[in-house]
């Protein structure tokens, strides 16, 4: 009643479309879920039957009517999204998100062929968000749904499925602020940064897991390239792929204060994918990191590419039955080629890296024969075997190794694999 009554005296004095109602540079959002149908009939937007509301159309209208030099307010309640959005073209828009947002999940074909594309790897996403002078704020309420047990199932744990919608994608995005969201069964990763400059993604939480027999997997925490000036801070993932992954032509990437359950870990790559085309990761740190059970905790991951990866630090990183904490490879997935790279790893430090393997090795390291890492650096390094004895530290082509600080015990095969399932 209270609800209905106040929404009908605010249509009265403003221009209002959908159930958008704008008041100076002010939208305010009221999901259909939540809005009295009588209402939507009074001004002519009867949505049709249930389950097929889809609160695409006004939250665009929204930003559209708001998405410069104005906020948009998502009240309370249940926004289901049917459909792609393309919201890029934001200047001066304060977002704010109090309510749910439930990515469809009975329309499986409409995502695989209208996800936008994200060109890297031929990925695509369900939205993607850019503009400058952006801030989408969700105050630990905000909810984004993504239905990702319905993706999980129908692809039955295959990988890179494509059509597979990354949930939020920040595109060609200058100072945007991404704070206070919860994201629960992402369709496949939960956020890309890509072609954007100063981000700050703070206080998020994510977790999806499957529930059948089939694995969560390209569910990445976040993903970054082509981007600078990227701060990522204060997040709890779940996510049983990378929690943290620095792609190619990532400058500027602070990390601090993350927590990662059942995932791939903090990690610089996969780059060097594409021989025509170099990557380069500069100005790393990963600091104040913890993870429990993960598959690796502190790596870089290259193809035998080329380009650089320079200047990254690991500080603080601490592990919790971690298959094996540090990780360097220079041929990820094929395993071939390792000696022939030309992607050259220098100035990378890893202090303080403490706790649990879950095997029996703290370190595999496999430079390139062909670029040999150079200035690698390690101090407090103090990893132990979960199950006892000690962990093995194996090393190949570290051209500092005598003045690395790393007591290496043995070599590194190019073949060491990222997924180790025992001890070595
Ligand atoms: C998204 O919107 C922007 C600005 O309106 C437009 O230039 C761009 O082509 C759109 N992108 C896609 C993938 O539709
Ligand atoms: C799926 O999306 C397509 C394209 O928008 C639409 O034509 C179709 O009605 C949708 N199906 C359902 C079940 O919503
Ligand atoms: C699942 O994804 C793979 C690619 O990873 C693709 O080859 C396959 O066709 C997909 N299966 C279905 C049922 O879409
Ligand atoms: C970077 O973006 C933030 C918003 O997240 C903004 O407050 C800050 O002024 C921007 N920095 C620069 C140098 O523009
Ligand atoms: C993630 O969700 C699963 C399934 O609901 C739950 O078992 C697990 O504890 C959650 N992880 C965290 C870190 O809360
Ligand atoms: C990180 O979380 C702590 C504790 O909740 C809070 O005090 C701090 O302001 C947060 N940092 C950022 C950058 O939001
Ligand atoms: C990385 O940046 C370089 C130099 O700007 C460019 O040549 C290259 O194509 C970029 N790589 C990718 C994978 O986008
Ligand atoms: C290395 O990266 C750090 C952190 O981004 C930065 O402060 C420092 O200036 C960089 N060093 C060089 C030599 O670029
Ligand atoms: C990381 O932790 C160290 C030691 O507790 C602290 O001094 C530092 O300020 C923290 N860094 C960040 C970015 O929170
Ligand atoms: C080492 O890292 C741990 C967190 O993993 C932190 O508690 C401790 O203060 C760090 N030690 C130093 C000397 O910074």
């Amino acid at each position: 009643m209270r609800f209905s009554a106040v929404l009908l005296v605010v249509l009265g004095a403003t221009t209002a479309s959908g159930v958008v109602v704008k008041s100076g540079s002010t939208c305010i959002v009221t999901p259909i879920s939540a809005t009295p149908r009588a209402v939507h009939r009074s001004i002519g937007t009867v949505p049709p039957a249930e389950p097929a509301d889809d609160d695409t159309p006004q939250i665009l209208d929204a930003f559209k009517q708001c998405g410069k030099n104005g906020k948009i307010i998502f009240q309370e309640g249940t926004y289901n999204i049917r459909q792609v959005m393309n919201t890029t073209d934001l200047n001066k828009c304060d977002i704010e998100i109090h309510g749910k947002f439930v990515w469809s999940a009975d329309n499986i074909s409409y995502w695989l062929s209208r996800s936008f594309s994200v060109t890297y790897a031929g990925r695509s996403t369900a939205w993607l968000l850019g503009g400058r002078d952006v801030s989408m704020r969700g105050f630990g309420k905000a909810l984004f749904f993504g239905n990702g047990q319905v993706w999980i199932d129908q692809n039955r744990s295959q990988s890179n499925q494509n059509g597979r919608p990354i949930s939020l994608t920040i595109w060609r995005g200058t100072n945007i602020l991404i704070d206070g969201i919860t994201w629960r069964q992402a369709q496949f990763w939960h956020t890309f940064v890509a072609h954007s400059q100063n981000v700050t993604m703070t206080n998020l939480d994510m977790n999806t897991t499957s529930n059948s027999q089939w694995k969560a997997v390209n569910t990445d925490g976040v993903d970054t390239w082509n981007s600078r000036d990227i701060v990522i801070s204060n997040w709890t993932v779940q996510c049983f792929d990378d929690c943290i992954s620095v792609k190619g032509n990532s400058t500027n990437v602070h990390v601090s204060n993350i927590v990662c359950h059942e995932s791939g870990g903090m990690c610089v790559g996969s780059i060097g994918s594409n021989a025509n085309q170099p990557d380069y990761v500069e100005n790393v740190v990963f600091e104040n990191v913890s993870l429990y059970h993960s598959s690796n905790a502190a790596w870089i991951k290259t193809y035998p590419g080329r380009g650089y990866v320079k200047n990254v630090t690991f500080r603080n990183i601490h592990s919790e039955n971690v298959n094996q904490p540090i990780y360097v490879t220079s041929c990820i997935y094929s395993y071939q080629n390792c000696d022939s790279s030309r992607l050259a790893i220098s100035d990378i430090h890893w202090e303080n890296i403490t706790g649990t393997s879950r095997y029996n090795v703290g370190a595999a390291i496999h430079c390139s024969g062909a670029a040999p890492c150079t200035d690698l650096h390690f101090s407090g390094i103090d990893i132990k075997p979960a199950n006892g004895g000690t962990a093995k530290i194996l090393c190949s082509n570290i051209k500092n190794q005598a003045t690395s600080g790393l007591a290496c015990t043995g070599s590194c095969p190019g073949s060491h694999p990222q997924q180790l399932q025992g001890n070595v």
